[in-house]
C-alpha cells in the first residue's frame, strides 16, 4: 500500500503562527509536525509516500524533508494543490496517478499518534476503513451516528455536527481502494466550499464498503492552539518517559 500525507490549507486557525511556515512544518514539541504521519506510515511499512500541500510556503517542505532517505523511504513524493481551501478530498485527489491503482493510506498531516495501524493495513482489501476515538469536544470533527439496534454499525458520518449523536470521531487517518478517486469525483462542494472527505465516506456507508476501528493508542490533532499544545505536551511526556 501507498501513503498519502495531505498537508496542504492555510493553517487560519493558527495565525499568526502560519504566517511564516505550513501549519504541518510547525514545531510539536522537537519535531516538525509532519514528521509524525510520516513515521505512522513508515512504522507500519509503508515506504512509498506522496504528500499533497498548497499555499504560500509550499517549498518549505523540500528543505526539510529532501527525498525522505532519513526516514527510510523509498520514494518520496510532493503534489502542489491549486486552491488551499479546496478541502480535504480535492487534496486527495491528486494522489490518483501516484496511487495508479492501488489502495493508499492517508492520513492528515496535523494529525499525531503512536496507534499502529501495521496490522490494519496489511489486512486490507476492499473498501474503505476509518479509526475513530472518542473526544470531548465532538463539534469539532467528523463524528460516527451508529445504528440504533446494531451498534457497531456506523450509518452516516456528520462533518462538524451542532448536535453531536456520539463522541466517536472519525480521526485524520483512512485506508481507501483505489475506486476512492471515482468516488472523489462524484461529490459537490459543502455549504463551506470544499470538497469534504466525510462525503466520500459517506459514499462507502451507503455502498456498505466502510469498517472501522478504534485507534488504540494516544492520537490529536494539531490545527488549533489547545491541540498544538496538547499534542506537543503528549510528545514532550513520552519522550521523557521513553529516555528515562
Ligand atoms: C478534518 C475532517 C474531520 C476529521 C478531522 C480529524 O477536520 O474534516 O472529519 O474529524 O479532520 O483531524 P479539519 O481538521 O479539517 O477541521
Amino acid at each position: 500500500m501507498k501513503g498519502v500525507i495531505l498537508a496542504g490549507g492555510l493553517g487560519t486557525r493558527l495565525y499568526p503562527l502560519t504566517y511564516v511556515t505550513n501549519k504541518h512544518l510547525l514545531p510539536v514539541y522537537d519535531q516538525p509536525m509532519i514528521y509524525y504521519p510520516i513515521k505512522t506510515l513508515v512504522k507500519a511499512g509503508i515506504t512509498e509516500i506522496l504528500i499533497v500541500t498548497s499555499g504560500p510556503h509550499v517549498g518549505h517542505f523540500l528543505g526539510v524533508l529532501k527525498n525522505g532517505k532519513e526516514f527510510g523511504l523509498r520514494h518520496l513524493e510532493y503534489a502542489y494543490q491549486e486552491k488551499p481551501d479546496g478541502g480535504i478530498a480535492d487534496a486527495l485527489s491528486l494522489a490518483e496517478s501516484f496511487a495508479d491503482g492501488e489502495s493508499v493510506a492517508v492520513i492528515l498531516g496535523d494529525n499525531t499518534t503512536d496507534a499502529d495501524i501495521k496490522e490494519a493495513v496489511s489486512d486490507f482489501k476492499e473498501g474503505a476503513m476509518v479509526f475513530l476515538k472518542r473526544v470531548e469536544d465532538p463539534k469539532r470533527f467528523g463524528i460516527a451516528v451508529f445504528d440504533e439496534e446494531d451498534k457497531t454499525k456506523i450509518i452516516r458520518i456528520d462533518e462538524k455536527p451542532a448536535n453531536p449523536q456520539s463522541d466517536m470521531a472519525v480521526t485524520g487517518l483512512y485506508l481507501y481502494d483505489a475506486s476512492v478517486f471515482d468516488c472523489i469525483k462524484g461529490i459537490n462542494p459543502s455549504a463551506r466550499g470544499e470538497l469534504e472527505i466525510t462525503d466520500v465516506n459517506n459514499k462507502y456507508i451507503k455502498n456498505n464498503s466502510l469498517r472501522w476501528a478504534e485507534l488504540d493508542g494516544f492520537w490529536s490533532d494539531a490545527g488549533t492552539f489547545e491541540s498544538l499544545y496538547q499534542a506537543g505536551k503528549f510528545w514532550a511526556d513520552k519522550t521523557k518517559k521513553d529516555t528515562k
